[in-house]
């Protein structure tokens, strides 16, 4: 009986196109639509203002009294563990955490609640909450145009605009 079901999804794959499959493959590789990107810088960018702390490059900016994150072109983190981080902080980290709901029972982060932390490891309250949507979209710019990614004039225009200073020194 086991072999049959087994012997006839055999046959279903075979005969399946090839471009049943392409999707499914594009998805695990994580490639991102162009439009979540977008999305997903003005989230960076304007809304979360990721910037502030991550640098508009994810190379680390330098706010007072703390020393500036790891760059985010190093982070060997997947888009899963990623949304993780932007969803909940990082605990006893300056890292905020980005929905209400993180660290409740039924939104547990890294396995744990609040109640497991002490108060003051809490990562702090974002300054505004983000959408699960949201949060996919800026882990999304970040695959695409920072981690592994070198700092191109290209996308320093893309989030800067024309002419921008900030581009200026950029050759490439
Ligand atoms: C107030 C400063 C601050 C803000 C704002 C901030 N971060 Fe962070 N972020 C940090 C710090 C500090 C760390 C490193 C924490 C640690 O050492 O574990 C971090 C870590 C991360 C990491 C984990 C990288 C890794 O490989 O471990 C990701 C991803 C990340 N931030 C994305 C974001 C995104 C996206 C936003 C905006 C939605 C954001 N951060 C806003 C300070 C900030």
């Amino acid at each position: 009986m086991r072999s049959r079901v087994t012997l006839s999804l055999i046959g279903v794959l075979a005969l399946a196109p090839a471009w049943c499959l392409v999707p499914v493959a594009t998805q695990a590789q994580g490639a991102a639509e162009p439009a979540a990107v977008e999305r997903g810088r003005v989230v960076y960018r304007d809304l979360a203002r990721c910037s502030y702390c991550h640098g508009w490059n994810g190379q680390g900016a330098i706010p007072a009294e703390e020393a500036p994150p790891a760059p985010l072109s190093l982070s060997q983190l997947d888009a899963t563990a990623m949304v993780e981080v932007v969803r909940c902080g990082r605990p006893a980290k300056s890292m905020p955490r980005h929905t209400r709901a993180a660290w409740s029972e039924k939104d547990r982060c890294y396995g744990q609640t609040a109640g497991d932390l002490a108060a003051r490891d809490l990562p702090v309250a974002a300054p505004a909450w983000l959408t699960n949507q949201q949060i996919a979209d800026v882990v999304a710019f970040l695959r695409a145009t920072i981690q592994g990614k070198e700092i191109t004039r290209a996308n320093c225009v893309r989030y800067w605009g024309e002419g921008a200073p900030e581009c200026a020194g950029l050759q490439r």
